[in-house]
């Protein structure tokens, strides 16, 4: 099959697929304020992540490029909504756009689009350094993610079966490519063992990617008719994936992404350490089903969501709101015991 027969048929089945799994956010309860001692309108939602500074916590996450037409349609939509709004966007793997000239302008209507925002490149872990500088110069991007598929990889008869050397190959990016490197997950979470071992080789933001989102076990055992159902419940909770993370490795800007849906999933992924928030699967399917104007006035009704969630803590800022007080039950209760966080 072509790789943008491929891209395509992941858009459908991500679109029939949806969200099934559990992101965890259900067992975060936020402990209500009574007295919040602000102005809603005062509210700043601005973040950091690394050295990068966002007007928002929200972004547009990884999804597509190259495969022609369809896919620049929708890269397009995606960064009308982006600039509109003042959110950043990723793009989705430049791996193809490398080795074929005829995959780029895809890419390359992003940063068309979108003259000034904040544009993430993204490549997998076994590109080199070379190829990592080459993504990021085809949409002058601001911040380079690399993404790790191992499951989705192995679920694909035509995927990669060599795993090795991908953590030498990130700490070479890392040190040699001038913008911050986000390594993401792709909606099987990160382990705090993977955290340590990122940091350790210099990375600085980390996207966990968790599991209750797009899930593409799911996407590619349904395009096959179940092969490896093993997989579909394989992945750490995009909840507990946070706590793990930004809990062992403090100085790790990290981005909760995974089923995050409405503004409450947004601001219980900050609460439980997330300097910043990605979406991709919902905002995919609002775009395609209703068009780029829906997708701005979804985002523009989660900033405000985020604002009146924000003023019901008492907190002014995405820093405050990263230490409200919060109540953790169930499963993600359960699986934080169980992996030694009290
Ligand atoms: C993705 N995602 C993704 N990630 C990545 O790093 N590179 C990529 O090329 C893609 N491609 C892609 C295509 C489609 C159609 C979807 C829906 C998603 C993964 C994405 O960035 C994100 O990590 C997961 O989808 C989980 O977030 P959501 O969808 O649950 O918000």
């Amino acid at each position: 099959m072509s790789r943008a027969r491929r891209k395509i048929e992941h858009i459908a089945h991500a679109l029939s697929t949806g969200s099934v799994g559990k992101h965890g956010f259900d067992d975060i309860v936020f402990v209500h304020q009574s007295l919040p001692n602000l102005r809603t309108n005062d509210i700043d939602l601005r973040t950091t992540l690394g050295e990068l500074t966002l007007s928002s916590p929200l972004f547009i996450n990884a999804m597509t490029g190259g495969g022609g037409r369809a896919t620049l349609e929708i890269n397009k939509g995606l960064a009308e909504a982006a600039k509109e709004c003042r959110i950043a966007m990723a793009v989705g793997s430049q791996m193809a756009a490398l080795k074929d000239a005829n995959e780029r302008p895809s890419f390359e209507i992003v940063r068309q689009v979108n003259p000034n925002g904040v544009i993430f490149a993204n490549i997998g872990s076994e590109a080199t350094v070379e190829d990592a500088k080459r993504v990021v110069d085809m949409i002058e991007a601001n911040g380079l993610q690399i993404h790790l598929n191992v499951v989705q990889e192995l679920i694909m008869p035509e995927g990669d079966r060599d795993f090795t050397g991908a953590l030498r190959r990130i700490e070479q990016i890392v040190r040699h490519v001038d913008v911050p490197v986000i390594v993401k997950e792709v909606g099987f979470g990160m382990s705090k063992e993977t955290a340590v071992q990122l940091a350790d080789v210099g990375v600085m933001i980390v996207d966990v990617g968790g599991f209750g989102g797009t899930n593409f076990a799911r996407i590619e055992n349904q395009r096959r008719s179940a092969i490896l159902s093993y997989f579909n419940e394989w992945g750490i909770s995009t909840a507990a994936s946070i706590v793990e993370v930004s809990q062992t490795v403090p100085h790790l800007s990290v981005i909760g992404s995974g089923g995050v849906r409405t503004a409450f999933d947004a601001a219980k992924a900050i609460a439980l350490g997330a300097a910043a928030v990605g979406v991709a699967g919902s905002f995919l399917k609002l775009l395609i089903e209703e068009g780029a104007e829906s997708l701005v006035e979804e985002i523009h009704a989660l900033h405000t969501d985020l604002s009146l969630i924000m003023s019901a803590l008492g907190a002014k800022t995405i820093e405050e709101l990263r230490r409200v007080p919060l109540v953790i039950r169930g499963d993600t209760h359960h699986w934080l015991t169980e992996r030694g966080f009290d």
